[in-house]
């Protein structure tokens, strides 16, 4: 029992230091580090798997269950991105889970995405916040709302992506897991491309194969699974895997 409430304890207290402190930021500190080297490899197969797939604009990052990897992959590829030239955004659409403001020292979160789609009076100029790295702004959660798969649903959000569209080569949205909570599936036929983290030694073949499943039933772009194994020390975990993307 008591170790039991030890668990969810630590379990709370690991989220609670994620959502203050943020996701840690490789790519920005380290350039020389060999995990960028890995992020760099995710950049260049998802842009392979573009140009087999028509042209990438808005993409989107998953995993089957919490905590995989989501916003560590998601922000630190918006910045390997963002050093190879390309005018990037980091749009943070996890609006239970967000990070992407304490990521980038953003640590009130007053104003961002939720601001944006319950007042159609904003205008992306009032959201777009600029990350403090160079080619790279960001767009933070806000104020978490009551109804985040609805608000991603919502006429506004699809032309709030059209208008990001037409100002950044690319637009990367980081995302609740795919089985837990609907918002990921909502927002997906909303973009170009998805990818989805895969957990060494933790994501579970059964929730894999439903996600695949979701996936191909959407006819969405899936340009491929990106491999996070914690565990392994030689590549800081982190690797690219094409799995049954060749549909
Ligand atoms: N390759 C890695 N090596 C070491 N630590 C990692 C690695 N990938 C992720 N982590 C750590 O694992 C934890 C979960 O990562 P992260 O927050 O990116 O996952 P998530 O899938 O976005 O979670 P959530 O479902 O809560 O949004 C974080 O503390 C992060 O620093
Ligand atoms: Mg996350």
């Amino acid at each position: 029992m008591n170790f039991l409430r030890n668990r969810t304890d630590k379990k709370n207290r690991l989220l609670t230091d994620k959502m203050t402190n943020g996701v840690r930021l490789i790519s920005a500190a380290e350039l020389k580090n060999p995990v960028v080297e890995q992020f760099r490899t995710v950049r260049t197969n998802i842009d392979f798997a573009s140009v087999a797939k028509g042209d990438i604009k808005t993409l989107l990052i998953s995993s089957s269950a919490p905590s995989e990897g989501k916003s560590t992959i998601n922000a630190n590829l918006a910045v390997v991105y963002a050093q190879q030239g390309k005018k990037v955004l980091l749009v943070d659409a996890d609006l239970r889970r967000p990070t992407v403001a304490a990521t980038f020292g953003d640590n009130r979160n007053t104003v961002g995405l939720t601001n944006y789609l319950s007042d159609n009076k904003k205008e992306i100029t009032d959201i777009i916040k600029d990350s403090g790295i160079q080619n790279l702004d960001i767009i933070t959660s806000g104020p978490i709302p009551p109804n985040p798969a609805e608000l991603l649903g919502s006429g506004i959000m699809t032309e709030l992506i059209d208008k990001l569209k037409s100002v950044y080569d690319l637009v990367i949205f980081d995302v609740p897991p795919f089985l837990w909570v609907t918002d990921a599936q909502v927002l997906m036929s909303k973009v170009d491309g998805v990818a989805i983290v895969v957990s060494g030694g933790k994501s579970k073949k059964s929730d894999l194969k439903r996600t695949y499943e979701i996936l191909k039933l959407s006819e969405v772009s899936i340009l491929g699974f990106i491999y996070n194994d914690k565990n392994n020390k030689k590549t800081g975990g982190y690797g690219y895997g094409y799995g049954y993307n060749n549909n």
